[in-house]
């Protein structure tokens, strides 16, 4: 893995977005694997400000995001579409229709999950996979657990991510407690990947991450697996 070692959170960003915007600049209608969260904010709004300033376009571009909660509506001021649409979609030039967020409220998830892949696929595959990692080595909604599994699919959440993700909710009791997430495949078979992490609470995940070593317990280090991953990180989290 290629690690970048930067000052803050600003540079983290900036570092994500350029790497973003490279792409962009060689292959404007690239197909982008998204996350959520509070890592990628800052990187989505220096993405708007360069989109604004001419910099980059996004107008032939196609996005897929990596989860979201299950059940959940899109309109639910916590989903993940509705993030995306606040932290980035809005105020970009993409065609929405080409932005492609799992269905919360899908009555048959599996069927959902399966149509995703093939829709990934038809797409001719993820150019650039954006991650966070979790304090505990979650990636996507991949948790810690005995196994993995490669496909996107209905997961439980993990009362350690439940608990991470309530400061978002008006309370821990409204938080989803399923989600639908790429699997660890899914993500491995983008062509690249960049890896996020910032702040002291994710240097335990980090270091695992890095280690050079396999395990279910912290499903980011099956990212070793893959040959083009740059994990930006800041100094206080390495
Ligand atoms: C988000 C996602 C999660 C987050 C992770 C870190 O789409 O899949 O794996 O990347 O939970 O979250 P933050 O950035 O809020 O620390």
């Amino acid at each position: 893995m290629n690690v970048l070692v930067v000052k803050d959170y600003e540079a983290m960003s900036r570092k994500g977005a350029d790497i973003i915007s490279a792409l962009l600049t060689l292959n404007g209608k690239a197909v982008l694997g998204l996350a959520t969260g509070s890592t990628p904010v800052g990187m989505y709004k220096e993405l708007v400000k360069r989109n604004k300033e001419g910099v980059i376009s996004f107008k032939d571009v196609t996005t897929v995001n990596l989860d979201e909660y299950y059940p959940i509506s899109p309109e639910n001021n916590q989903s993940y579409r509705y993030f995306m649409n606040q932290n980035l979609f809005n105020d970009i030039d993409i065609d929405k229709t080409r932005t492609h967020v799992l269905n919360g409220l899908s009555s048959d998830p599996d069927k959902e999950c399966k149509d995703y892949e093939d829709m990934i696929e038809s797409l001719g595959g993820i150019d650039l996979q954006v991650l966070g990692i979790g304090r505990n080595g979650h990636i996507g909604f991949n948790e810690p657990g005995d196994f993995l599994y490669p496909m996107t699919h209905k997961t439980s959440l993990t009362e350690s991510t439940i608990e991470a993700n309530s400061r978002f909710f008006a309370s821990i009791d409204d938080v989803p407690r399923y989600s639908l997430t790429m699997g660890i495949g899914t993500i491995l078979n983008a062509r690249k990947i960049i890896v996020l992490a910032s702040g002291k609470d994710k240097k335990e995940a980090v270091k695992k991450m890095l280690s050079n070593t396999i395990d279910t317990k912290c499903p980011a280090t099956l990212l070793s697996l893959h040959k083009d991953v740059t994990v930006i990180v800041t100094e206080d989290c390495i």
